[in-house]
């Protein structure tokens, strides 16, 4: 159970056990003395609310709702694919976080897509210089305003169909949703061999999406091999309002300090 949980069930239940008049009788600062009900069915006395009690609980009742709304959000985002293919640890990736000075206009083109995700936003460059980081940025800020994406790298998408297809299962369901979603990131899509089959499929999402005017943003480490990866029809489409910002620099990962414990789970207050 969360603060905010026991902070509900607290409240819910803080009339029990009043019996006297006097023991069920109490002051609020705010509202003055509140006076108990009788309940003649066990002679007992029973505690009121004041007004100011009650306006707290609608508050946390609705802190409760946002915040359960902020995992779903989190959930379709990083483990839309199923647990398996989470990629939770994403939710701690925003704009706060990032050090802005270091990709001023990477940092300043993910925030403008944020505000109004469209087109295409393409981020391209070195390893380790913030890329997935501010993809997942994007996300993480649209879910504030309740709005839904899918973020993918593009070697776990491949893996997820592939899953299916050795199982005999259908995999457009898949297809379905990166083609739907508000926004569909993909990340590193240079890191997914070329071949005809994946071509195909990202034809399938990207042509939907385009017809649809649905937004996209990806990563690749090479801007200018993108056709190699994805196909020249969909490399067309995804230059369609394509705006494309290179990040290039120094490793970020070079200066961290190694991250403890394994996965973060998605869970309340993030
Ligand atoms: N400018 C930055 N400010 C804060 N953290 C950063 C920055 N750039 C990269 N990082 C961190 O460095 C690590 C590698 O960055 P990442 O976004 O995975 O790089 P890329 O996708 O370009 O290879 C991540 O933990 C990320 O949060
Ligand atoms: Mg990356
Ligand atoms: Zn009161």
């Amino acid at each position: 159970m969360n603060s905010l949980d026991q902070a509900l069930s607290h409240k819910r239940f803080a009339w029990i056990g009043s019996e006297t008049k006097a023991e069920a009788t109490w002051v609020c600062q705010t509202c003055g003395l509140i006076e108990p009900k009788f309940w003649p069915i066990n002679g007992h006395y029973i505690r009121q609310r004041c007004q100011c009690e009650i306006d707290e609980e609608q508050r946390l009742l609705k802190e409760k709702r946002r915040q359960d709304e902020m995992i779903f959000l989190a959930r379709r985002t990083y483990e839309w694919l199923g647990r398996g293919w989470s990629d939770a640890p994403l939710v701690q990736k925003t704009f706060e976080n990032f050090r802005a000075e270091r990709q001023q206009d990477a940092y300043d083109m993910a925030r403008m897509f944020a505000l109004e995700p469209q087109g295409t936003l393409v981020l391209h460059g070195n390893y380790g210089t913030g890329k997935t980081h501010l993809l997942a940025a994007i996300c993480n800020e649209i879910r504030l305003r309740l709005i839904g994406s899918h973020f993918v790298t593009a070697p776990k998408l491949f893996k997820a169909i592939q899953e299916k297809i050795q199982y005999n299962e259908d995999y457009n369901g898949i297809i379905h949703y990166a083609s739907h979603a508000p926004l569909l990131v993909i990340d590193d899509i240079d890191k997914a061999k070329a071949s005809e089959f994946r071509e195909e499929i990202y034809f399938e999402i990207i042509d939907e999406r385009t017809k649809r005017g649905l937004p996209i943003a990806i990563s690749t480490n090479r801007l200018e091999d993108l056709a190699n990866y994805v196909g020249g029809a969909v490399c067309s489409r995804l230059s369609i309002g394509q705006i494309a910002v290179p990040m290039n620099g120094a490793d970020f990962r070079m200066g961290m300090e190694p991250v403890e414990g394994t996965i973060t789970p998605i869970r309340g207050g993030n």
